[in-house]
């Protein structure tokens, strides 16, 4: 009994706590991120960050074409998965951390699916630290006000 409730209260920690700092996991569909990186053909070697990355898999779509993958995920579940997913590509690599402290001075590609009420920090977070250039592919939702460079449904993809 005193094991089913640690497991029920690290489940609730890690699955229900998260939407008080940023969106709860809900993966994105991937037939969707194949078509992102197929629109937007980025050369080897580009980075491309997931903003909350989930059980890994836009960091994997993204490895195996030859990018950087770079993710931050707070659900220790979903990093640990991640992990294993990205075994085979030691250039890319996920952090258990807080994606409101992420580095993105590097990235190439931001990818972000998070919810209404945190786009309008992301959008702060990314427009200071983001080079000119850069691609932000937000998934089902959109920043207010900013212009998409192109709709690649149901992404919106901007350029910065
Ligand atoms: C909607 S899911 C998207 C998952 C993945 N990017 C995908 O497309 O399948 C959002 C993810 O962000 C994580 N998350 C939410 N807030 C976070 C934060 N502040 N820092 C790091 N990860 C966060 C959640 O745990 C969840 O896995």
């Amino acid at each position: 009994m005193i094991l089913f409730w640690i497991i029920f209260i690290i489940l609730f920690l890690s699955f229900g706590v998260i939407v008080f700092i940023g969106a709860p996991y809900v993966p994105s569909r991937i037939a969707d991120d194949i078509k992102l990186f197929d629109e937007l053909n980025l050369k080897k070697g580009s980075v491309v960050v997931d903003l909350g990355s989930g059980d890994g898999k836009v960091l994997v779509e993204a490895s195996k074409r030859g990018l950087v993958a770079v993710g931050y995920e707070l659900n220790p579940f979903l990093y640990l998965v991640s992990r294993f997913r990205l075994r085979k590509y030691p250039k890319s690599k996920v952090y258990l951390g807080n994606y409101w402290s992420a580095d993105l001075s590097r990235a190439n590609l931001v990818f972000v699916f998070s919810a209404a009420p945190f786009m309008e920090r992301i959008y702060s977070l990314l427009k200071n630290q983001l080079k000119k250039g850069s691609y932000v592919a937000s998934y089902a939702f959109s920043f207010e006000g900013v212009k998409i460079h192109k709709k690649i449904e149901p992404i919106n993809l901007y350029r910065f």
